[in-house]
């Protein structure tokens, strides 16, 4: 399937069969999920903390994302492989045309953006341009800075009706799903059901969204020092990593053994 119909494939999947997306970084983590039967694979600009070990994702650059998404590309996934524009690498409609151009080419199959209304010009320009869009609304990462931390959304009236704006200003510009992002669960199943296209949720509750999307080392438990209070680990990696470490010293340096 090519991207377009895989990214077809997720918007038909509305109200329908839930959609499970992960965030993967790296080849040997894309072929896993793949394998497993995920529907997404995101490599999404979390990679800034996750892997690349910066404070939040403002100091991720094109040149990071492209070279994660070829490393993911490679595993030829089945999954819709998305990649993140991130901060200030789709300022303008132009840039943002050109940006997605080479996630593209380096093997995403569709984008993801953050932000409504504002980027209703962007979406069309990319869309118009064959490319997949995906929305991202609620808590905005890239935003952290201005806002001072990461602040769940859905809590006034005000702020539901600006998702709510946003959300069909998305949808009405292209996009195949939108991620929404720490929003009240109650507010996040009332935009599930008014939204004409998917709604993958994170840290939104459980069964409020048409998916969830999970960062994969909060599934695997592989980055201990922040787990968001919404993860749900089914492994704990980092133990496994630990433990096999402290078998490996002590086989090779154990002065009782033979050499
Ligand atoms: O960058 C990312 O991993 C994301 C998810 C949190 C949805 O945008």
């Amino acid at each position: 399937m090519t991207g377009l119909e895989k990214a077809a494939a997720i918007l038909a999947r509305k109200g329908g069969r839930p959609i499970a997306a992960l965030t993967a970084y790296d080849y040997p983590t894309a072929r896993l999920l793949d394998e497993a039967g995920t529907d997404v694979i995101l490599v999404g600009d979390s990679l800034g903390m996750v892997v690349l070990g910066f404070p939040d994702t403002t100091h991720v650059t094109l040149d990071h994302m492209l070279h994660h998404v070829a490393a993911v590309a490679r595993a030829k996934p089945s999954a819709l492989l998305i990649g993140d524009l991130p901060i200030h690498t789709y300022d303008s409609p132009a840039q943002a045309l050109e940006s997605a151009k080479r996630l593209i080419a380096a093997g995403a199959e569709a984008v993801k953006l953050e932000g409504g209304i504002d980027q209703v010009e962007t979406t069309r320009m990319l869309v118009a341009a064959g490319i997949p869009v995906c929305g991202h609304l609620g808590m905005l990462p890239q935003h952290v800075v201005e806002e001072g931390g990461y602040r769940k959304k859905g809590k006034t009236p005000e702020q539901v009706a600006a998702l709510l704006r946003d959300g069909e200003a998305l949808a009405d510009a292209g996009v195949f799903a939108i991620v929404l992002e720490s929003v009240v669960p109650f507010v996040a199943q009332q935009f599930t059901a008014a939204m004409p296209v998917p709604i993958i949720g994170i840290g939104c509750g459980n069964d409020t969204c048409d998916g969830e999307v999970a960062v994969v080392t909060d599934l695997i438990g592989s980055f201990p020092w922040f787990v968001p209070p919404f993860a749900r680990p089914e492994a704990d990696v980092a133990a496994e990593i630990r433990k096999a470490t402290r078998a490996y010293i002590a086989r090779v340096t154990d002065s009782s053994t033979d050499h």
